[in-house]
């Protein structure tokens, strides 16, 4: 599902030689539940963003879903992203303006070519029905709590049935209880089919997971299962 090869990144910012990644591969299969862990600074975002095609400012090569990205345009890697990857991040990074209901519809506005689904305002209610918030359908996010923006964001994340969650410390602001039942969603997402790959430093949710890669320096340092 996801193939990077030999990915090395250098901020532009940063001094000669002070790398965010090193040389980095790795491959996560179709089904897999990852986590991704390791030290603040470490390159976690760093790798997430790469493999999602947020950030193709790298040296190496990425592949998603054996499409490697570095031969789409701009707005072709755009439309793969928004077909194929679910984001989701520590700050839910949701509109307060809009209603719950209209935030998951969100991507419907940016997407090309026509929905992947054919009936995204009924996919919307039934995502967020599913995940126990379609009674907030019609209110604003800042009258949720943090497990149900959370929510909130996995829902629009599902919207187009993406093939790969990508997640950056999605568990970062909510506390320990929410944090676990977050951890269960994903758990039956991925039951389900979807490949799933988390960022976290949190050690509760590298159990969670199958397979835990952990970065130090922007490098692998290790890849194996979760002790459980
Ligand atoms: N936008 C940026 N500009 C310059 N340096 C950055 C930027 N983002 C991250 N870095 C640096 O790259 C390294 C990896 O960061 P990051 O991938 O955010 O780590 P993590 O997510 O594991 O905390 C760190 O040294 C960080 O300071
Ligand atoms: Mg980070």
């Amino acid at each position: 599902m996801i193939r990077l090869q030999n990915v090395s990144k250098r901020y532009r910012s940063a001094a000669q030689g002070e790398l965010a990644l090193r040389d980095l591969t790795v491959s996560i299969e179709e089904g897999e539940m990852v986590a991704v862990v390791g030290t603040s600074g470490s390159g976690k975002t760093t790798l997430l963003n790469i493999a999602g095609g947020l950030d193709r400012d790298f040296t190496g090569t990425v592949e998603v879903g054996g499409q490697p990205l570095a031969r789409l345009s701009d707005r072709a890697l755009s439309d793969f992203r928004n077909r194929t990857i679910g984001f989701v991040f520590q700050h839910f990074s949701l509109l307060d303006h809009l209603s719950t209901l209209e935030n998951v519809l969100l991507p419907t506005a940016f997407i090309r070519g026509g929905s992947p689904v054919p009936d995204a305002r009924g996919r919307a209610i039934e995502l967020l029905d599913r995940l126990g918030i379609g009674h907030k359908a019609k209110e604003r996010p800042t009258s949720l709590s943090g497990g149900q923006k959370q929510r909130v964001a996995i829902a629009r994340a599902l919207l187009f049935k993406p093939r790969l969650l990508l997640c950056d410390e999605p568990t970062g602001s909510l506390d320990t209880t929410t944090g676990q039942q977050i951890i269960e969603t994903f758990q039956s997402l991925n039951a389900e089919g979807y490949t799933v790959v988390i960022i976290t430093h949190e050690a509760r949710v590298s159990t969670a997971a199958r397979r835990v890669i952990q970065l130090e320096d922007g490098r692998l340092v290790d890849d194996g299962r979760a002790a459980s």
